[in-house]
C-alpha cells in the first residue's frame, strides 16, 4: 500500500521503540490521540552494572517485545491488525545497534505479515514530536510550525531549529557528556541509585540550590553548545573537599541535599540560558523541552519562570512522553506517512545518525 491511499478518516499506526533500555509499543491515531502506550523498562536488569549493558538490553528486548506489542494492541482494542492498522512504525536510528535490530526485525515481520507500510523513525524526531502530542493532550493550541526544540536525554543533549516536522536542523550540541549522563555519573559518585536523574532529584529535596556554586560551562560563550564533563568533575572534587586536581582537603563538604540541589541548579541554568539564546537567534517564540531529563522538576521550574519572563511559550511533555516511549514514534510516523516517507523491507538499523 502506498502512502497516497492514506487520505481521510481516522487512521491507526502501531509504533515500536527499542533503541535503548525501554521496550515500548503504542497505538496512536491520526488525530494524535494515544490509544495505548506500553513501556517495559529494563532498569532492574542494568542497575547492578550502574549503566546500560548493550548485550543485556538486546536480549531483554527480544524477551519482552512480543508481549509488549500484544498488550498495546489489546489495550487499543485491535483484534484484527491487518484490517484495523494503517502502518507499522519503528525507531530505526540512532541507538544501540543490537537493541534497534530487535525492534526493526519485528516491525518488518509485522508490516510484511499484515501488508502495511513500514516507517523508519529517527528517535530524536520522535522526542521532538512528543511536544506536538503534549499540546494535543493538554488541549492547548497546536505548536507553531517553527519552534526551538531542546532534546535532553541520557544519550543526547542538543538544540534544534524546527521549521516543519521534517525540516529540523541542529544548532547546538554537547561537546562531551549528555545532560542525563551527567546526572547518572554524579549519582554514581554520590552513591545514589541508577538511573541517576530521578535519584538526584529525590536527594535534592529540601536542599539549598545556592549552597555550592558549580560551574556553568560555556554559558554566555556565544555558542549554543554545552559541556557537562566539567560539572561532573567539580562535584567529585567538592565531595573530596578539594579545590581542584590533586588539591588538598581544604573545604567543608556540603550536605547531600545541598550538593544535589546545587548541581541541578547549575544544569538547569545552563540548559535554560542556551535554550533562550536559541529562541532569540532563530526568532522562535515557542520552546519545547523533551527527553528524559525534561522530567526534572527543577529544570521545569527554571524553564517556566525564565520563558515566561521573555514571552516565550514553553511546552514540556508529561513524564510518560518525556522518557522513551513508542507513542512519540507512532505519532511522528504520521508526518512521514503523509510525506510518503515510507520504507521497504530493506530498512536498516543505524547506530549513529545525527539529525
Ligand atoms: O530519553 P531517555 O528516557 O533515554 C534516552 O534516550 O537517553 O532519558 C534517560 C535519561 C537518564 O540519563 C536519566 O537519568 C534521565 O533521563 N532522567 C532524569 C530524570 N528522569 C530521567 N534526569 C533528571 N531528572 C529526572 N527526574
Ligand atoms: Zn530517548
Amino acid at each position: 500500500m502506498s502512502a497516497g491511499v492514506w487520505v481521510t478518516g481516522t487512521r491507526l499506526i502501531l509504533g515500536i521503540e527499542t533503541s535503548c533500555d525501554e521496550t515500548a509499543a503504542a497505538v496512536v491515531d491520526s488525530t494524535q490521540q494515544i490509544r495505548s502506550s506500553v513501556v517495559r523498562t529494563q532498569v532492574k536488569e542494568h542497575a547492578p552494572y550502574g549503566g546500560i549493558v548493550p548485550e543485556l538490553a538486546a536480549r531483554a528486548h527480544d524477551r519482552n517485545l512480543q508481549p509488549v506489542i500484544r498488550q498495546a494492541l489489546d489495550e487499543a482494542g485491535i483484534s484484527d491488525p491487518a484490517a484495523q492498522l494503517d502502518a507499522v512504525a519503528v525507531t530505526n536510528r540512532p541507538g544501540l545497534i543490537g537493541a534497534l535490530l530487535v525492534g526493526v526485525s519485528a516491525a518488518k515481520t509485522l508490516a510484511w505479515l499484515w501488508g502495511k507500510p513500514l516507517i523508519g523513525v529517527h528517535h530524536l524526531q520522535g522526542h521532538i514530536h512528543s511536544a506536538r502530542m503534549a499540546a494535543r493532550i493538554a488541549d492547548e493550541p497546536p505548536l507553531p510550525d517553527q519552534f526551538v526544540a531542546m532534546v535532553v536525554s541520557g544519550g543526547h543533549t542538543a538544540i534544534y531549529d524546527v521549521r516543519a516536522p521534517l525540516a529540523v536542523s541542529r544548532i547546538g550540541t554537547t561537546r562531551d557528556d549528555a545532560a542525563g549522563e551527567a546526572f547518572d555519573k554524579v549519582a554514581a559518585l554520590l552513591g545514589l541509585d541508577y538511573p541517576g536523574g530521578p535519584s538526584v532529584q529525590r536527594a535534592a529535596a529540601g536542599g539549598n540550590p545556592k549552597a555550592v556554586r558549580f560551574p556553568r560551562s560555556l554559558k554566555g560563550d556565544g555558542s549554543l553548545d554545552f559541556s557537562f564533563s566539567g560539572i561532573k568533575t567539580a562535584v567529585l572534587y567538592h565531595v573530596r573537599g578539594q579545590d581542584g586536581v590533586g588539591g588538598s582537603r581544604t573545604r567543608e563538604v556540603a550536605a547531600l541535599p545541598d550538593i544535589c540541589a546545587s548541581f541541578e541548579e547549575a544544569v538547569a541554568d545552563v540548559l535554560t540560558s542556551k535554550a533562550l539564546d536559541a529562541c532569540e537567534r532563530t526568532g522562535a517564540t515557542c520552546l519545547a523541552v523533551v527527553g528524559g531529563v525534561a522530567a526534572n522538576a527543577r529544570l521545569r521550574a527554571v524553564m517556566a519562570e525564565r520563558t515566561a519572563a521573555r514571552g516565550v511559550r514553553l511546552v514540556v511533555p508529561p513524564l510518560r512522553l518525556c522518557t522513551d516511549n513508542a507513542a512519540m514514534i507512532a505519532g511522528m510516523a504520521f508526518n512521514q506517512l503523509v510525506a510518503d516517507d515510507v520504507a521497504d523491507l530493506s530498512l536498516d538499523a543505524i547506530a549513529r545518525a545525527p539529525i
